[in-house]
């Protein structure tokens, strides 16, 4: 056969397969009624475009916020997925109880960890591989660990009493990473990696971490050949990751094969690791973020660091005690300044795709079973709605009446609700807690060179939000110990 007769049938074969494509998306596809752009409805290019390529990076979240100004409450943000945005329609999506619900297929595509109850597609596999790690993350299991969270507060308030003698400055955002991750290895492993002992804080290991989050927009789109990269070959391309692998190969594989609430097949040693993995990347990087934004804001703000140690010196009238969680849970302005940290943070721009077995209604659309949804957590907590001047660190927003609190609260999501909400809500308290109101009632300190837009606020979606990569870090000079 002639060869230019066969390539062009192939070549016109491919052009009626993209032009019914296009057509069927735009006009037949169940989500074809729904609002939001045609390129959008046609391509997950146009996603791809904003998290990827549009500097600085992860700038869909920031995008879908300008959408629904257009568009209303309601947007197909992609060719199978809507995003609504509607404060009473959150916890029917985030949704607990008897309700269903699926993680989206493709929105799990750039983890690293398949195994992990994150990553867990099916509602049932995920109540299962969740339900036998709950018990460890009640408030009852945290407070029978408090002990063990203190005494890494100490060696913290050594360490930042080093730097005092030294009159070095301080990444305080480092020092919580180190902090929160010697938390939480010691909590999930019964043995810390212990990274606040190095001089640095081990802050090269904790620059690969974060890199992992970095590159997740280009996971989001590669993971499948990057997956093929054996460990020894990312190891020799670069010293850090070679630091990394070393920690994760004999750190990760633990022992909690003693579990025997799971079936077999539920503790094999590599999908024990990526729960791990993920217990320690979710559990370190956001808890550090709510820490260092706290310290950034009580600094930023001398009124709100002298209400805070005001209130501190009350509780704590002699400054080389420690005090309980519960103690410090009671305290009124302490409590409103944490609240306020976790509401302007966006620790989480993550789109935490869900789908429903039963069709899902949102006024007068109907989504079919197997549509992807969701609602973003970070742009809740900055709504205008609710919150005057949502972008104003300001923790009185917390204590007017009663009736306002509780209204407040009620839309209270950092840590997202229902079933995949996230299981180590009690955990994070009781570290921001006790570790701010010790470092705030034993230290003054002062900021060196920060500035909010550049180093504090989330800028980019990389699942945590992460500030600008021109971000020096929060860096703080201690001036001296209070007493
Ligand atoms: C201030 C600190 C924290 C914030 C703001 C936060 C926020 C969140 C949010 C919003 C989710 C839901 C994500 C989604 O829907 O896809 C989540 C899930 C999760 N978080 Fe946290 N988190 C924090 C601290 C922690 C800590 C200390 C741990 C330690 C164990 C942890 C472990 C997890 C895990 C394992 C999940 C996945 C849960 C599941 O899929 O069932 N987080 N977190
Ligand atoms: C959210 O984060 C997960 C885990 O890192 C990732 O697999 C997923 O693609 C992200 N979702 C979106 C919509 O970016």
């Amino acid at each position: 056969m002639n060869p230019i007769f066969t390539s062009s049938i192939c070549l016109l074969t491919a052009v009626i397969y993209l032009v019914s494509l296009i057509l069927y998306r735009l006009y037949l596809h169940p989500l074809s009624g729904v609002p939001g752009p045609r390129l959008a409805a046609v391509t997950s290019w146009y996603e791809t475009y904003y998290d990827l390529f549009k500097a600085p990076g992860g700038q869909y979240w920031n995008k879908l916020d300008e959408l629904h100004n257009s568009y209303g409450p309601i947007i197909r943000i992609n060719t199978n997925e809507v995003q609504i945005h509607d404060p009473e329609f959150y916890t029917q999506i985030y949704a607990g109880g008897s309700t269903k619900r699926n993680r989206y297929a493709r929105s799990v595509s750039g983890n690293g960890s398949p195994g992990s109850m994150a990553s867990a597609v099916s509602h049932d596999l995920h109540r299962l591989r969740r339900s036998s790690l709950n018990p460890f993350f009640s408030k009852a299991a945290v407070l029978r660990l408090e002990e063990r969270i203190q005494s890494r507060v100490r060696i913290l308030c050594e360490r930042l009493s080093g730097f005092l003698e030294r009159k070095e400055i301080i990444d305080i955002s480092v020092a919580m990473t180190s902090l929160t991750l010697d938390i939480i290895t010691e909590y999930s492993f019964g043995e810390s990696w212990n990274l606040m002992d190095r001089d640095d804080l081990s802050y090269d290991f904790i620059k690969v971490m974060r890199g992992g989050f970095e590159t997740l927009q280009i996971r989001k789109l590669f993971n499948s050949v990057i997956k093929l990269i054996p460990p020894s070959v990312l190891a020799w391309s670069s010293p850090d990751m070679k630091v990394f692998f070393e920690f994760k190969d004999v750190h990760l594989h633990f022992q909690l094969e003693a579990l025997d609430r799971l079936p077999k097949e539920e503790i094999e040693t590599q999908r024990l690791a990526d729960e791990a993995l993920v217990l320690i990347t979710a559990g370190s990087e956001t808890t550090s973020r709510a820490l260092a934004t706290i310290i950034y804001h009580a600094l930023e703000n001398p009124d709100i660091c002298t209400k805070l140690q005001q209130e501190l010196d009350a509780a704590i009238p002699d400054a080389n005690t420690e005090v309980s969680y519960s103690t410090l849970e009671a305290l009124p302005y302490l409590t409103a300044t944490i609240r306020e940290s976790l509401r302007i943070s966006a620790l989480v721009p993550n789109r935490s795709l869900l789908t429903a077995d039963q069709p899902l209604q949102y006024k007068q659309w109907s989504l079919k079973p197997g549509t992807a949804f969701c609602m973003s957590t970070s742009k809740y907590l900055l709504d205008a709605s609710i919150y005057h001047n949502p972008t104003v660190f300001d923790p009185e927003r917390w204590l007017g009446d009663p009736q306002s609190t509780q209204k407040l609260l009620h839309h209270f999501v950092p840590f997202s609700r229902g079933h995949r909400g996230c299981i180590g809500m009690n955990l994070a308290y009781a570290e921001l807690y006790l570790v701010s109101a010790h470092i705030i009632r034993r230290f003054d300190m002062r900021l060196y060179d920060v500035i909010r837009e550049r180093d504090v606020d989330t800028v980019r979606d990389a699942f945590i939000g992460l500030p600008s990569a021109e971000s020096k870090g929060v860096r703080i000079e201690i001036i001296q110990k209070r007493k």
